[in-house]
This record gives structure tokens, C-alpha cells and sequence, in this order.
């Protein structure tokens, strides 16, 4: 139950969908690009990244947590908490809550096709949720926010985050991928994501690092097709028609993405 009195059934799959009756404009990630992701994922072509952001989350999440102010003046210690904003099937919560099994979590994510992975992750609930809406958290609730491949509602992720937690943005780079888009129907990346989000979080956040992670990647057939059936590609075409486009044998391409790493003032 909420504090409003309304009062929320978790799915029998595990995670609790607040969107209900009240309908979101964003079109879900399906079952079959869930289901490719988790493929993909699950094979560790990603693990530089989940490693990388289970380093920059760690520090913040080891002590007792942030103290919080109760509203009355008086401060008490919390276990540490984390944010996966667009967690899909948790994969990178995953890494985070496994390098810090004090800390607990949220998943919020649009389709509950992913929800009802990340939701079997250990101390995590997770919400049906629509980023773009006022995030369903009190002010000053978590330690980190974690937002890979993610839309990036910075203004509530300010809100949320105690002073000094800390914002994890994973963005890909213009070469991310580059190999496999020359031949399949996936978007472009334009350069300047990462700069684009330091800008816009300069008024709320102080920068703490960014950093390259850059990775070779052989892919089999199968595995470049569920890479592009993950992403938006997913929405509009089958693996038949990708698996057509492909070579033979396996495709070499590189991973390119940029971990930007701000503090809550
Ligand atoms: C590229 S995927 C990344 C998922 C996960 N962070 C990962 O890297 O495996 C983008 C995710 O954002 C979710 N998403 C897109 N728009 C959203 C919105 N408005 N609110 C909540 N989630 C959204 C999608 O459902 C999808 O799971």
C-alpha cells in the first residue's frame, strides 16, 4: 500500500507495476527484445561494462548509507540503496549489488517483460515505471543511480540522490558497434552524448570522472542478430530478415562506450 492508501499487487513474476490504468505515450521493450537481451547479456559480451560501473558504484554504496533527514530534524542511517533508472533486465544491477551485498535496490523500467528478470535479483523491487513521470522515490532516497543505454531524466535523479551520492551514465560512442551497423538496421550514434550530459547536468551535479571503455567483440550470428533485436531495431524488424544480411562466419566489430561518473552536490 502507498502512502496515498492505493494499493499495488506485485505481479506473480515479482515486480509491481505503478503504471496501471494510467498508460504511458513510450511503446515497451517486447518479450522477444527482452529475451534477446538477456541472450546477449547473459553471454558476457558486456562484462567490461558491468565491471566498470560496479567499480564506480562501490565506493558509495560500502558504508552503513546516507544518513536521512527524517523531516523533524532528527538523522538516522540507512542500508545504502541504489537506483537502476531503465534497469531492463537488471544486468548491470546486477553486477553492482554482487560487488555490494550490503546495499539495496529499485529497478524502474518501462516493460515489465524485463521487470520480471530484474525483479528475481537479490534485496531489488521492481517498478513498471515511466521515467519521464516524477520518479516514485522520496527526496534524498539513494546512494547511487545507475543509468546505462537509459533515457536520463536528470532533474529527478538530482532529486532523489542524497548529497554526495553519486550518477552513473553509460553512453555509447559514434564507433560503438560500428562493424555491425554498416550491415544491419541499427541507429546511428551521434558523437557528443557523454559532453551532452555534463552539460546538462552542471547544475546539479559536480563532474567526477569519465572514462573510455573500449572492447574487441566476436560475434556469432545468433549473437549479432539479438544485439540489434535489443535495441530499437527490435520494434521494427525480425531476426529472419537480420540473419539474412549477415556473414557466414563470425563479425568482428568493437564496443565504445563512455562512463560518466557526477556527484550530487
Ligand atoms: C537500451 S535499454 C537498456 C536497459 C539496461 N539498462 C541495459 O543496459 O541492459 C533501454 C531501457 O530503457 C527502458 N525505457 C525506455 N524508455 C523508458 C521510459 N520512458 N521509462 C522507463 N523505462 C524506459 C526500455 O524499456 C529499456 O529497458
Amino acid at each position: 500500500m502507498c502512502a496515498s492508501g492505493h494499493r499495488f499487487d506485485a505481479a506473480r513474476q515479482g515486480y509491481v507495476n505503478f503504471l496501471t490504468g494510467r498508460g504511458t505515450r513510450f511503446v515497451p521493450d517486447t518479450a522477444e527484445m527482452v529475451a534477446a537481451r538477456e541472450r546477449f547479456l547473459g553471454a558476457g559480451y558486456y562484462a567490461p561494462i558491468a565491471q566498470a560501473v560496479a567499480d564506480a558504484a562501490a565506493p558509495a554504496l560500502s558504508g552503513p548509507g546516507g544518513p536521512t533527514d527524517d523531516g523533524a530534524g532528527a538523522r538516522r542511517a540507512l542500508s545504502p540503496a541504489v537506483l537502476d533508472a531503465g534497469a531492463g533486465t537488471g544486468y548491470y544491477l546486477g553486477a553492482v549489488l554482487a560487488r555490494s551485498p550490503g546495499a539495496s535496490a529499485v529497478a524502474l523500467d518501462l516493460s515489465r517483460h524485463a521487470l520480471a528478470r530484474a525483479a528475481k535479483l537479490p534485496r531489488t523491487a521492481a517498478v513498471v515505471w515511466d521515467l519521464w513521470r516524477d520518479l516514485p522515490l522520496p527526496d534524498r532516497s539513494v546512494d547511487v543511480v545507475l543509468d546505462v543505454f537509459a533515457p536520463r531524466n536528470l532533474r529527478e535523479y538530482a532529486r532523489v540522490l542524497r548529497p554526495r551520492g553519486v550518477l552513473c551514465i553509460v553512453t555509447p560512442r559514434p564507433e560503438h558497434l560500428a562493424g555491425l551497423r554498416d550491415l544491419l538496421p541499427m541507429l546511428d550514434v551521434p558523437a557528443g552524448k557523454a559532453e551532452g550530459v555534463a552539460r546538462a547536468a552542471e547544475q546539479d551535479f559536480e563532474a567526477g570522472y569519465r572514462r573510455a571503455i573500449e572492447f574487441p567483440l566476436v560475434l556469432d550470428r545468433d549473437a549479432a542478430a539479438d544485439l540489434a533485436l535489443m535495441g530499437p531495431a527490435g520494434h521494427h524488424t525480425e531476426r529472419a530478415v537480420l540473419l539474412a544480411k549477415l556473414p557466414a562466419g563470425p563479425l568482428e566489430t568493437e564496443g565504445a562506450v563512455e562512463l560518466s561518473v557526477l556527484r550530487r552536490r
